[in-house]
């Protein structure tokens, strides 16, 4: 039973870690223990009692409270703060009552004067280590109640010795950048401002006092949503450090009407004592069996347009790459953007989502049965989301662009961002996207968003009108679900101008994501390795491009199997060496790809802070083969020896590493470097097996 419940105190067990909160003698909903399982439910500590010394020194600025409110004398940050029709500004909640469904602990509070409930949920995720964190309120009254922030949780760790916070950070171009820094005394904010999930700042945190990539205490989490969001990570100064997360309450406003919910995004979070790699091959596993939409299944290798011919797609140009394509072994061939009514460049066309007639005067069709008969499926690309001003759609209804009344429409990549909080923009998304997949036999599409928000405005929204921050989020949603419903084989993969969309609500709705429009090879290493902290392989398109032509094909098509390999270059002008080659990678490939999107992974050695040497290594679950990958970017002088330690073997198993002399047991390799002797810009993969 993962709720384990005893006066008023509750356990949440997983596997090997627990979760405890209870009512503290004041009667507040507090934090008790999050770390390893215990024996006993006697084992867990009690709620705090109130604990304070003096009027500044309080206790309700000590008490590690479950789900703060703005009131008291209290300034650590709270999760919940509303204001009530006659102005009041404080929200007072009390203990109502408990409630155990399957692993779900609902714990109701009331608020003791306003008609507002707030129901926090806890689920366990027993198979994953990992509790689940959402709240619902509710308006039980006549009167609208204003909400201004509703964070989805505070998470406690435990108090005493300072942390150091793990984030993501990072710019188009440059995503998932590994930041790991003392948390000092104060607030640190992490969030998106910018209506998605942002290249900027990814919604995870991971807080240690020591660990290394394989030991060490480790709390680590993320939150499910894919616009504006926020982390704020507060080391208090009295020795508490929480991770508040939720809804940006930046500029965010939402008039909770009488009888109405709002539910707020959920937030994932697991405890480990085996440092940053178990952490994140936790996350990877809820990641592939609870959040994805067609599961843990393989995902195809795939050629894309994009980088080879940008906008210049049409049937006959599509159907000679489409051949070359197919006798490389690919699987999956997408036209990227350009298609459409009108798109030659990125100043049109956007919202008119039905073939351009002089490209495709009879359709796609023509094109997707040629591809459909070289043996590959076709998919492509659309930015629903986004207008040009010169379109059909935007001359129609100028109206439907997220805009404020008497300020200038601010473009960016010369369009406008559709309003997607309106019922008839979705609807109209709906049909159009809808007829398209109708017509055409199409597997896969790569759903972009190319700008960041400006003038967040609904000026003929009768409501509250910052409330369209959220309400586009859950339409984006909306659409994506209602197109997986009536389409339930395609792929679905989320990019936004490469990795500005990628979190664990898009998931939901997303089979793999587009982490960068980054393709240097040796720069995807680092990206891919920031990538992986919270995100599986199974769900990382990597691609080999010529945007770095200097670097070796066989380099490039190394970093880019360490995830779903895919092409995006102009292959008609590779020479018959280069498509060999490429034919025996796709190959091997496919041979190794259970491993590497279903299976374990190791990060040996790190392509951001490594010195030139990156390691990175996939184990089967079952841990009876495995593939290694390391890669050399810089030559330190002096040169020393290029070490990595292999892991994840069984330890009394035997294996042999290829290129490695030896039969030895996991354990053999596993306490002994290997020296990898490569030049600079050298890669190599090698197959692990046990014998
Ligand atoms: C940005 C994406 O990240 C690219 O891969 C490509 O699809 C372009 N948009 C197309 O406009």
């Amino acid at each position: 039973m993962p709720v384990r419940s005893q006066n008023n105190a509750w356990v949440l067990e997983t596997q090997h870690t627990a979760y405890a909160l209870g009512l503290n003698p004041a009667g507040l909903l507090t934090h008790r223990y999050w770390g390893a399982k215990l024996p006993y439910i006697e084992d867990y500590p009690a709620a705090p009692a109130p604990d304070g010394w003096a009027s500044f020194n309080n206790p309700p600025q000590r008490t590690p409270e479950e789900y703060p409110t703005f009131h008291e004398i209290k300034f650590t940050e709270p999760c919940l703060k509303t204001t009530f029709s006659d102005g009041t500004r404080t929200t007072v909640l009390a203990f109502d009552r408990a409630e155990i469904v399957g692993e779900e602990l609902r714990l109701h509070l009331r608020d003791q004067h306003y008609p507002l409930t707030v129901t926090l949920h806890y689920r366990a995720y027993p198979d994953y280590d990992l509790i689940e964190r959402w709240a619902t309120l509710r308006n039980t009254g006549s009167d609208p109640i204003q909400l201004e922030r509703v964070w989805s949780a505070q998470w406690h760790v435990p108090e005493g010795e300072p942390y150091h916070l793990t984030h993501l950070y990072g710019h188009w171009m440059g995503e998932f950048q590994i930041q790991r820094a003392p948390l000092t005394q104060g607030v640190t904010v992490l969030e998106s401002r910018r209506i998605h999930t942002s290249h900027h700042h990814s919604p995870y945190f991971a807080l240690d006092r020591g660990a290394t990539e394989t030991s060490g205490e480790v709390w680590f989490g993320a939150l499910a949503w894919s616009g504006n969001w926020k982390i704020a990570a507060e080391a208090t100064d009295f020795g508490s450090t929480r991770i508040n997360i939720g809804l940006n309450d930046w500029d965010f406003g939402w008039a909770l009407r009488p009888g109405e919910d709002f539910v707020t995004p959920t937030t994932i979070a697991g405890y480990t004592p085996d440092g940053f790699g178990a952490a994140s091959r936790t996350l990877h596993d809820y990641v592939r069996q609870t959040i994805l939409p067609h599961g843990n299944v393989i995902h195809p290798m795939l050629y894309n347009s994009w980088e080879a011919v940008f906008f210049d797609v049409d049937v006959e140009s599509q159907s000679r790459v489409a051949e070359v394509a197919a006798s490389l072994g690919v699987e999956l061939f997408v036209m990227d953007d350009g298609w459409f009514h009108g798109r030659n460049l990125d100043n049109a066309g956007l919202g008119d989502w039905w073939p351009d007639e002089k490209k495709f005067p009879d359709g796609l069709k023509p094109l997707v049965d040629r591809v459909n008969a070289l043996g590959m499926d076709f998919g492509i690309w659309i930015e629903p989301e986004m207008v040009n001003p010169d379109s059909d759609l935007y001359r129609a209804h100028p109206d439907w662009v997220l805009h404020f009344a008497n300020r200038e429409r601010v473009t960016g990549r010369g369009q406008l961002i559709l309003n997607l909080a309106r019922k008839d923009v979705q609807d109209y998304l709906i049909e159009k996207l809808d007829k398209v997949l109708s017509d055409n036999p199409i597997k896969f599409i790569k759903w972009d968003m190319n700008r960041t928000v400006s003038e967040p405005g609904w000026p003929d929204y009768e409501g509250e009108a910052r409330e369209v921050w959220v309400r586009y989020v859950q339409g984006v949603y909306r659409l994506w679900q209602t197109l997986r419903e009536r389409h339930p084989d395609v792929l679905f993969q989320s990019c936004s101008g490469g990795g500005g969309r990628v979190d664990m609500g898009i998931l939901r709705y997303a089979d793999q994501v587009w982490p960068s429009d980054n393709t240097r090879a040796t720069a995807r290493l680092g990206i891919q390795e920031g990538f992986s902290l919270a995100m599986p392989a199974l769900i990382m398109e990597a691609q080999v491009t010529e945007m770095e032509r200097e670097v070796s094909l066989t380099f490039r098509f190394h970093a880019a199997m360490c995830g779903v390999l895919g092409i995006s270059a102009d292959i008609t002008r590779w020479s018959e060496s280069e498509r060999e080659e490429a034919r025996r990678w796709i190959a091997l490939y496919k041979q190794i790809r259970p491993i590497v999107q279903l299976g374990d992974q190791y990060r040996l050695r790190s392509a951001q802070f490594g010195g030139g040497l990156s390691g990175v290594q996939y184990m089967r679950k079952d841990k009876r083969e495995g593939v290694l990958f390391a890669f050399r970017t810089y030559i330190p002088d002096p040169a020393l020896p290029q070490r990595l330690r292999l892991q994840g073997l069984n330890p009394e198993a035997r294996y042999t590493v290829e290129g490695f002399d030896g039969v030895k047991s996991g354990a053999g390799w596993m306490r002994q470097d290997i020296v990898v002797p490569l030049m600079n810009f050298d890669s190599i993969v090698r197959r692990i097996h046990q014998v």
